[in-house]
């Protein structure tokens, strides 16, 4: 019919997530419920997401978030027109558990099933949020993923370029381990940077001076590292403001990087004359708004509507898998029981 109310379910990395998001065509999506099961304190004492204890509390949470996102929206499943889920990348384990949650509530309950690729989940997101047309030109920062996507249609997506090695949200995460700071580092990383003076360690820009938009961050963190070093060599240890000089500094290359990237990006993706030019970011990385800030004016200097979903949106969630789910069942996709969970799987 003409209004569709999808069951999503993610969980691809360190987040247990269900949604439930209702479309009615030629009407604005609504967001009926959108549960977030985090796992950052499982995790805490290994400094990084531990595979194994990510999927087992995967599927210990699935139930409880998927009764819960039923709850908030008022819905019984009955009501529900297919279940939307999370079918790769990501860790396999997670990935799994919710393959096979999903598989059970579509067995027990006749519902056609759709498998989503966690990053087309993020990419269609702004179509959620701003009902953005296609095409537009999209980048995905956070601590897995960092690339820039022309996005087409609710299936096409074509890679501009991204990182060769580490993802921006992990040189953040790595940034803060090494001056001693909490994780996740971002967020520390950019308080940290108020205070700092950018200009005092002159950090590299890798990859600047290369053509295209592939980036890199792995030097980054090394050149933090040496920084450090440096200064304990030489004094005995850092200070608060050593530290928040290094944090400014980071935050400013990574920050020149994903502008000057992101301004190669749009030159190609205007090249296409867009009808209504649109320049989305999502990823946690996005919610920097020293990064934020730069991408915006950059998109300004092309005339593109610059577009940063809600944070709860930009990292993962299970809304923009009903979404993407959405978009897919309209475009007249759906698996059946063969549906498999990929760990790898390249938009
Ligand atoms: O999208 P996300 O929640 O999860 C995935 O990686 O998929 O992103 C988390 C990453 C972490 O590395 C975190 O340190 C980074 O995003 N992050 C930030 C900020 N907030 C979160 N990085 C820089 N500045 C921030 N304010
Ligand atoms: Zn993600």
């Amino acid at each position: 019919g003409d209004t569709l109310t999808i069951l999503g379910l993610e969980s691809s990395c360190d987040d247990t997530a269900a949604a439930v998001v209702r479309h009615c065509v030629g009407e604005s999506p609504a967001i009926l419920s959108s549960v977030v099961a985090g796992q950052n304190d499982l995790h805490a004492a290994y400094g990084g997401v531990v595979p194994e204890i990510a999927a087992r509390a995967h599927a210990e949470k699935m139930d409880v978030c998927v009764e819960q996102a039923l709850r908030d929206a008022d819905v019984a499943l009955g009501d529900v027109d297919a279940i939307a889920v999370t079918a790769g990348p990501g860790l396999i384990g997670g990935v799994l558990s919710g393959v096979m949650c999903a598989k059970g509530l579509a067995a027990g309950s006749g519902l056609p099933l759709i498998g989503v690729n966690h990053l087309a989940g993020h990419a269609l997101t702004p179509r959620l949020t701003d009902g953005l047309t296609f095409p537009y030109l999209m980048l995905l920062v956070s601590g897995g993923h960092c690339q820039f996507l022309l996005v087409s249609s609710a299936d096409e997506f074509t890679r501009l370029g991204g990182t060769i090695d580490d993802a921006p949200g992990e040189a953040f995460d790595k940034t803060a381990r090494i001056l001693g700071l909490a994780q996740p580092g971002g967020p520390i990383v950019e308080r940290e940077a108020l205070n700092g003076d950018e200009k005092r360690f002159r950090l590299p820009r890798p990859l600047l001076d290369r053509a295209g938009c592939d980036m890199s961050f792995s030097g980054l963190k090394t050149a933090v590292l040496r920084a450090r070093d440096a200064l304990v060599a030489e004094k005995g240890g850092i200070t608060v403001q050593d530290r928040a000089d290094l944090c400014a500094g980071f935050q400013g290359s990574v920050r020149d990087v994903l502008a000057e990237k992101s301004r190669r990006a749009l030159r190609e993706y205007m090249a296409l004359n867009p009808a209504s030019p649109a320049f989305a970011v999502a990823g946690g990385v996005a919610a920097n708004q020293a990064i934020r800030g730069a991408l915006e004016t950059v998109s300004a200097e092309f005339g593109a509507q610059f577009v940063a979903p809600p944070l709860a949106l930009c990292t993962d969630n299970a809304a923009m898998i009903a979404w993407a789910g959405i978009e897919r069942y309209r475009a007249g996709h759906a698996d059946d029981m063969s549906l498999s969970a990929r760990p790898r799987w390249p938009l």
